[in-house]
């Protein structure tokens, strides 16, 4: 019997596209590229050249419209995420959307209206700090039996390095993506935050919020750039512009038109409360000053990252499976990068594109619905919603949506 494939298009033929979705989806037995678009020609040619993608368009609607597609990614900046999502839904087709979601709750209610209307499976990103990444499953079922006792307080601090980094500075290259406006800046670059925080302490009851433009000139890596870096692309698994963009010189001034600087108070509806905060160093941390989630409860301190996945210390070492000879029960990051089948996994061993690209074509073809679905997607936009909102209210604001299971 033959393979059913799903047929893909892709819309946004950036960074994320060619470093990550396009290498894993051409390997795919259950998938096929059927089309490609982005408003630059040489990108969607690069992308037939490199990924075998049958069709290229320069439109999307008419992508949407011509193209035989079950299903659609859309990997564009954040302005076109809700009426490309809305299209694509609305023909019936399945969809990946980057991140955000959306910049508002009411956009995040119109798309989940929408999927839901037309029975289509929809992924929202990003899956990693979400419960499809495996790693989250212990640490959720150790603050479930009770590792951490009651509820006390939290602080995530994300993106500083010892080193430098492509965090420092914020993002070198896409004034789209992650400047202008439409953007929704630095916090709508961060769901991972939120998401890391619901994974492990459940969903959100309340927000406030701070934020400010601080410094609004940038300097970016020019756009023809990454056009260049394509053009020159002879293997499908060096298309990664990120090994290049680091070193190139920053030469284009913009204007950043969104918040570079929040802070979100989350109240968590089971009692925990605490901080997060989106912005980006433009210089290194010492050694040992590794951001990240730290989690204090009454009976333990859980912390995210420094070099494994988690680190708990806790009174209840009857619910720890083994600690070392300081008192603390690490979980060593999974997997090894060295060994995936692509290079380049970003996230320790999890790769959040690939493995959300094998969840929804498993979902689209088992007639299941993502673990990272609208529901979820929509809960974590009214956070990042909730502090924008907030900060121009000065008001607490008061979530709408919750999760459920
Ligand atoms: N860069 C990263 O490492 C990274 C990581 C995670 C998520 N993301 C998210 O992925 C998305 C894309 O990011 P990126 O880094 O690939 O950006 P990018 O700027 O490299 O890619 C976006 C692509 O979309 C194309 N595009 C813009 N408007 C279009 C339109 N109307 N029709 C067709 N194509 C259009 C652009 O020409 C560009 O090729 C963003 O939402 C971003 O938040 C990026």
């Amino acid at each position: 019997m033959t393979q059913r494939k799903v047929k893909v298009g892709i819309v946004g033929c950036g960074v994320v596209a060619t470093a990550y979705y396009l290498p894993y989806l051409m390997r795919m037995p259950e998938a096929e590229i059927t089309a490609v678009c982005d408003i630059y020609e040489g990108r969607t040619a690069a992308c037939v050249r490199l990924f075998g993608a049958r069709e290229q368009y320069r439109d999307y609607y008419e992508m949407i419209r011509r193209a035989d597609l079950d299903a659609v990614f859309i990997l564009t900046g954040p302005g076109t995420h809700v009426p490309f999502t809305l299209a694509a839904v609305e023909t019936g087709k399945h969809v990946l959307l980057q991140k955000p979601m959306a910049l508002t709750l009411d956009e995040a209610n119109k798309i989940t209206a929408a999927v839901r209307r037309a029975g289509v499976k929809t992924l929202i990103e990003p899956s990693q700090n979400s419960p499809l990444e495996p790693a989250y499953g212990p640490v959720m079922e150790l603050i479930r039996q009770g590792v951490l006792g009651a509820p006390y307080w939290f602080t995530l601090i994300p993106g500083a390095a010892t080193t430098y980094h492509a965090s420092l500075g914020g993002n070198p290259y896409g004034a789209g993506a992650f400047y202008t406006e439409d953007s929704g800046g630095i916090l709508f670059d961060f769901p991972y935050a939120p998401s890391q925080i619901v994974t492990l302490l459940g969903p959100c009851k309340s927000v406030m919020g701070s934020s400010t433009i601080s410094v609004p000139d940038r300097y970016l890596v020019p756009e023809e750039k990454y056009n260049e870096f394509l053009a020159g692309v002879t293997d499908p698994d060096q298309a990664n512009y990120w090994d290049v963009v680091l070193d190139l010189p920053k030469t284009e001034h913009i204007r950043t038109g969104a918040p570079d600087n929040v802070f979100s108070l989350y109240e968590m509806a089971n009692g925990w409360t605490g901080v997060f905060h989106a912005g980006r160093p433009f210089h290194p941390v010492p050694k040992g000053f590794l951001g990240g989630l730290h989690i204090y409860g009454s009976a333990g301190n859980l912390f995210m990252g420094g070099g494994h996945f988690a680190s708990i210390i806790s009174s209840r070492r009857d619910l720890l499976p083994h600690v070392d000879a300081d008192g603390w029960y690490r979980i060593p990051v999974t997997g090894d990068p060295s060994k995936t089948p692509w290079p380049k996994p970003t996230f320790g061993g999890f790769n959040y594109y690939h493995a959300s690209t094998q969840h929804l074509i498993d979902c689209i073809l088992q007639d299941r619905d993502p673990i990272v679905n609208v529901e979820w997607g929509r809960h974590i936009t009214e956070m990042m919603y909730g502090a924008v909102v907030s900060a121009r209210t000065g008001k607490r604001y008061e979530m709408t949506t919750t999760l459920t299971g």
